[in-house]
Formats: structure tokens, sequence, C-alpha cells
């Protein structure tokens, strides 16, 4: 027997933009993208009302040609069919690997044109433009995507950088506040498990975030995004380090699974699940600052709650927690807070989980 190795360099680079009057930019940017004069643009309803037309605007000015692929709004289209159907739109309109697809909207759109991005053709440029908090601070840097099957959310999707991920803050003028309140939670995530400044930051700004001081939005995305560069370009396929992405969010998910995802939003479960996760670091003696009154504090102002419903029932929790894919085969996986700015692995063997997951319901 004989055996070979095949090694490969190819090294990926996202770079991202942020300012005001980017759209501009975008286009001067698609120009140069293996000198494309074709690419897709897609969005959803609602974001094609405020900024599609300008988008095609500033590319026809360029002497780009724009595919317009619009998908209704909500997350029950981030699906088969959806992905189905924009694959078949770049496929009618002639689309070669060259061109680019912007995905111009929340982490929807960024997801579904990020999974098609990287399918269609084996892979197509892809420029990401996210128009809510949630999608710049989060959802548009790491190079993930994925959609939701009968089977359960985001179960199929891929890890494929965008050439570009490029962030208008103006946009924000038209999101909703509940929205920027869902975004702002993974911004808190980010300085609970990395800087405690930024944490600070975030808590004395709150009236200036809620007015959105278009120059203090920006400062708080560079950050988030900083932080959550410094995790994924550790760890881009999600092995180690970016774990730690996850405060909340075990306890999270398990909270938005028993209320159907309809009772909560994802936001609201992991600012719920950040403050289940201070009382159990709490509970075991690990919690070294507590700073679960500013978090608190924080939630309140933005109208998140900050009590778990009470008509999520406990055991129907500790079901669905028992499906998180985070699961390990011999029991759980946390990341708990040590201080601001600071988290732990934590792992809790299965006979211990009721006991450990119950006293952190008590917030
Ligand atoms: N790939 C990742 O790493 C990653 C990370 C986090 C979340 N996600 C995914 O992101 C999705 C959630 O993203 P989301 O919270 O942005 O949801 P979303 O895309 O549904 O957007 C929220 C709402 O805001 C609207 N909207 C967006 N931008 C707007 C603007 N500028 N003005 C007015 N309305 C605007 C949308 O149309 C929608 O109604 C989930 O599917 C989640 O799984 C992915
Ligand atoms: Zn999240």
């Amino acid at each position: 027997m004989e055996t070979q190795k095949l090694t490969f360099t190819r090294t990926t680079c996202n770079e991202i933009v942020l300012g005001t009057d980017i759209f501009k930019e975008v286009a001067a940017r698609v120009l140069r993208l293996r000198a494309a004069r074709h690419c897709a643009v897609l969005t959803n309803e609602t974001v094609a009302k405020w900024y599609l037309q300008p988008l095609l605007a500033e590319l026809r000015t360029r002497g780009i040609k724009a595919t317009e692929i619009v998908l209704p709004d909500g997350e029950k289209h981030k699906s088969l069919d959806s992905l189905s159907a924009i694959l078949d739109q770049l496929c009618a309109d002639g689309l070669d690997r060259n061109c680019p697809l912007i995905a111009l909207g929340g982490g929807v759109i960024c997801d579904l044109g990020g999974f098609a991005a990287s399918v269609f053709k084996r892979g197509l440029p892809l420029v990401l433009m996210p128009t809510s908090l949630l999608a710049m601070v989060d959802a548009s840097i790491g190079g993930k995507n994925a959609i939701n099957l009968p089977g359960g959310k985001n179960l199929a999707g891929t890890f494929y950088q965008p050439v570009l991920t490029a962030i208008d803050v103006s946009v924000l003028r038209t999101l909703p506040l509940s929205q920027l309140a869902y975004g702002l939670v993974e911004a808190i995530k980010h300085g609970a498990i990395s800087d405690s400044a930024y944490f600070r930051f975030i808590h004395k700004s709150v009236d200036s975030i809620k007015a959105k001081h278009m120059s203090l939005l920006q400062r708080l995305i560079r950050r988030s995004i900083h932080i959550k560069k410094s995790f994924v370009a550790e760890d881009e396929l999600d092995q180690g380090i970016r774990a730690h992405l996850n405060l909340g969010h075990t306890f999270g998910h398990a909270l938005e699974a028993a209320g159907n995802y309809i009772r909560l939003h994802h936001g609201e479960a992991v600012g719920l699940g950040m403050l289940m996760a201070l009382k159990a670091a709490r509970t075991i003696g690990k919690l070294e600052e507590d700073y679960t009154e500013h978090l608190r504090h924080i939630l309140t102002e933005f109208g998140l709650p900050t009590k778990i419903p009470v008509e999520l029932d406990k055991k129907e929790l500790l079901n669905t927690l028992s499906q998180d894919k985070k699961k390990l085969h011999d029991g759980y996986r946390f990341i708990l807070p040590q201080s601001l700015g600071k988290t732990f692995v934590h792992k809790v063997a299965q006979d211990k989980i009721e006991d450990f997951f119950l006293n952190a319901c008590d917030i």
C-alpha cells in the first residue's frame, strides 16, 4: 500500500468595510472583483423597500447588470425551498463563477446568500451587506451560513467566507428598536466574554444606543467585529475557542425551543441564557465578579425579559436541552462567566444536569 498527501494552501480573507455611504463603495469594489459586469442581489421584501433601488442605482452607474432576487420576509423562508428558488434564478439568468452574489439584509438573507453562493457552480464571490445590528455584529462575520430543515434550525450549511462584508451603519435608522435590542444582546455577549471595558461602554451608553446615535453605533459595531473576528480567525471551523461565543446560547437554545421559537426571540432567550450562566457560575463558586445587575439593567432598558416566562415548563426545557447539538457523548458543555470579560468551559455530567439546570432557571 502507498499513501500520498495532497495539501492545499488556500487562504481566505474577508475584507470588512464599515461606515456610511457604503453603497457607492460596494459598487466600485464589485466592479473590481474579477471585472464583474453581472451580479445578483439577494434581499427580502422589507429591506428591498428601503435599500434595493439605491444599491441597484449605484451598480447601474458602474455598468453592472444585476439579477434581483427578492424573497418574502421571515425566518421561515430560510428554507430549502428558498435556496432552490435562488439557485434556479441564478441559473436562469446565466450567472457564471465570476459573478458576485450580494446578500442585502439581516441574518436570514446573509445565511441564505452565503449558502447559495457557496454551492452555485462550486462558489461565487460573496458580498454580505448586513442591514440588521445582529447581522452586522454576528451573522456576517465568521463565514458560517445555514438554512433550517424540517428536522431543526440551521441543520444544513457550509463554511464559506465572503470576499467583502460591507456595513452601512445608516441603514439602522429603519431597523425596529426590538430588532436593535436583539443584536445588542450579542454585542453585550462580546463584552462579557472578552472585553470588560466594552461591556461597561454599552452599559453607560444605553440612551444613545436607543436614540441610534450613528457614530456611537459604528463604534459599537467596530468593537464587536473586532472581538468576533479574534475568535473566528483562530478557529475558523468551530472546533475550539469559538465555543466561547456560545455564552448564554446553550441555555438560550433550550428556552427558544421549549417556546417553539414563538414565545421567545433568539435575542431574548440569549439574554436570559446569560443571566442563567451567571447564576450557574455563582452556584458552583466560580464567579469572581458578579455583573448580573448590570446585565439585568441593560436588558430591562431595552424591554428584554429578565425572568423565564412562567408558561415554559421546566421539564420541557430539560428535554430540549438534551437535544442540543452541542451536547457531548458524556454530558453537557457550558460556557460560564468567571469575571467581566472572561469565561470558562464547564462540563456537566448526565446525572447532574437536572440539578444544575433547574438551579440556573432560578434567576
Ligand atoms: N451565520 C451565522 O454565523 C449566524 C450568526 C447569528 C445568527 N444567524 C442567523 O441570523 C438570523 C437572524 O438574523 P436577524 O436577527 O438579522 O433576522 P432577520 O434577517 O429576520 O432580520 C430581522 C428583521 O429586520 C428586518 N430588517 C433587517 N434590516 C433592516 C433594516 N435596515 N431596516 C428595516 N428592517 C430591517 C428584516 O426584514 C426582518 O424583518 C437567524 O436565522 C440566525 O440563525 C447566523
Ligand atoms: Zn446568538
